[in-house]
C-alpha cells in the first residue's frame, strides 16, 4: 500500500501523522496540508514540527490556503491560534516541498496502483484533485476521511468541523465515485482520551512529554467548549482503521452533503434506511472496540522511540 495523509494539524492530526509514520506497513509516502484548524502556514509548519520531533523522514507539501468557495473558518477555540498550542514545540527544521500538495497527490497516484488517501482536515485539496485530475482518481484504492456525523455535529447542531469548513469540497468528494470510508463523530466519540492515557504517553520518555502536553491542552479545550471530560481522538481513527479494520464495525450508506440549508450547511445526511433509494457511496464506521484501539495505539506510539 502507498499512503498519502492530507491534514490540518491540529492536535489529533498530529497523532494520526505519528501513528501513520510509525507504521511502516502503511507505506506513507508524503504528507499534504490544508487550511482548517488554523491557517495553511500554521498547519504546514505544525506537520513539519511533529515529524521533526520524532525524526520521521517524510516530505510535506502545502495545498490550498482557503476553501473552494466559502470563507475560511479555523478552530482557535479547540486548537489555539497556532493550531497546535499547549506544548513547547522545537523550531521546525525541514523545508516545505516546492511541489503543490494536489500535484504531489496526482503524481503519486500516477506512479503507484495502490494509493490510499487519508484526509483528516477539510476536503479542499482532495476536491481539487478530483476536479483537476478526473482521469486519475479511479486509480485510488479509497479515501479514508474523518468528517461528518450521523446524529450530531460539533460546529452546529448537525455539522462537523471538517465538512462545515468546506462543504462544497466535501460534496465533490462524496459524489466522486471513489470508494469512501467515513469516520463520523459518532465513532470518534467512542475513543475518548482520559488522564490515564495522557499519563501513559508522558511516561514513554522526554519527547512524549510534548505529546502529553498537547493532549492536556486539547482536553481542556473540550471541557471549556463542550463541557465534556476527556477528548475524542478523531483523526487517528482513520489510520487505525487501515491498521486494524477488524476492530471496527461499519456499514455502507448513501451520504449526501448539505450545502444550501440555512440551519444545516455542512451536514452529512446519512441515509440509514435507504429512503432515497440511492446507491451507497460510503462505508461508515459505526463502532470500535475501545480497549483494542488503545492497545494498538500504544504499540504504534511506542515504536516512535526507535524511529
Ligand atoms: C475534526 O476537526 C478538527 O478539530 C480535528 O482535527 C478533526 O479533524 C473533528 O471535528
Ligand atoms: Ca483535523
Amino acid at each position: 500500500m502507498h499512503l498519502i495523509l492530507d491534514c490540518d494539524p491540529g492536535h489529533d492530526d498530529a497523532f494520526a501523522l505519528l501513528i501513520a509514520g510509525a507504521s511502516k506497513e502503511l507505506g506513507l509516502t508524503g504528507v499534504t496540508t490544508v487550511a482548517g484548524n488554523s491557517y495553511l502556514h500554521n498547519t504546514s509548519r505544525n506537520a513539519r514540527t511533529i515529524l521533526d520531533l520524532f525524526d520521521i523522514d517524510l516530505p510535506v507539501f502545502a495545498g490550498r490556503e482557503k476553501p473552494l468557495l466559502r470563507n475560511i473558518v479555523i478552530a482557535p477555540d479547540i486548537h489555539g491560534q497556532s493550531g497546535l498550542e499547549g506544548a513547547n514545540l522545537p523550531a521546525m527544521k525541514r523545508p516545505i516541498e516546492k511541489t503543490n500538495a494536489v500535484q504531489f497527490m496526482a503524481e503519486t497516484i500516477e506512479k503507484y496502483d495502490d494509493v490510499t488517501l487519508v484526509a483528516t482536515g477539510p476536503l479542499t485539496n482532495v476536491a481539487l484533485l478530483i476536479l483537476m485530475h478526473p482521469h486519475l482518481i479511479h486509480k485510488l484504492n479509497s479515501i479514508v476521511l474523518m468528517g461528518g456525523g450521523i446524529s450530531f455535529g460539533n460546529v452546529t447542531p448537525v455539522s462537523e468541523f471538517n465538512i462545515f469548513a468546506d462543504a462544497e469540497a466535501a460534496k465533490i468528494v462524496f459524489e466522486s465515485g471513489v470508494p469512501i470510508v467515513m469516520v463520523p463523530l459518532d465513532l470518534t466519540h467512542q475513543v475518548i482520551v482520559t488522564d490515564e492515557e495522557i499519563f501513559r504517553i508522558r511516561s514513554l520518555g522526554q519527547k512524549f512529554e510534548i505529546l502529553s502536553d498537547l493532549l492536556i491542552f486539547f482536553k481542556s479545550a473540550y471541557k471549556k467548549v463542550f463541557g465534556i471530560e476527556g477528548v475524542p481522538l478523531h483523526d487517528p481513527c482513520t489510520v487505525m482503521y487501515l491498521l486494524s479494520p477488524e476492530i471496527f464495525e461499519s456499514k455502507e450508506y448513501h451520504v449526501d452533503i448539505e450545502t444550501k440549508g440555512e440551519l444545516t450547511y455542512g451536514q452529512t445526511v446519512v441515509d440509514l434506511w435507504n429512503t432515497s433509494g440511492k446507491k451507497a457511496n460510503a462505508r461508515v464506521l459505526l463502532s470500535v472496540k475501545r480497549e483494542r484501539f488503545f492497545q494498538i495505539f500504544f504499540e504504534k506510539i511506542s515504536l516512535l522511540k526507535g524511529v
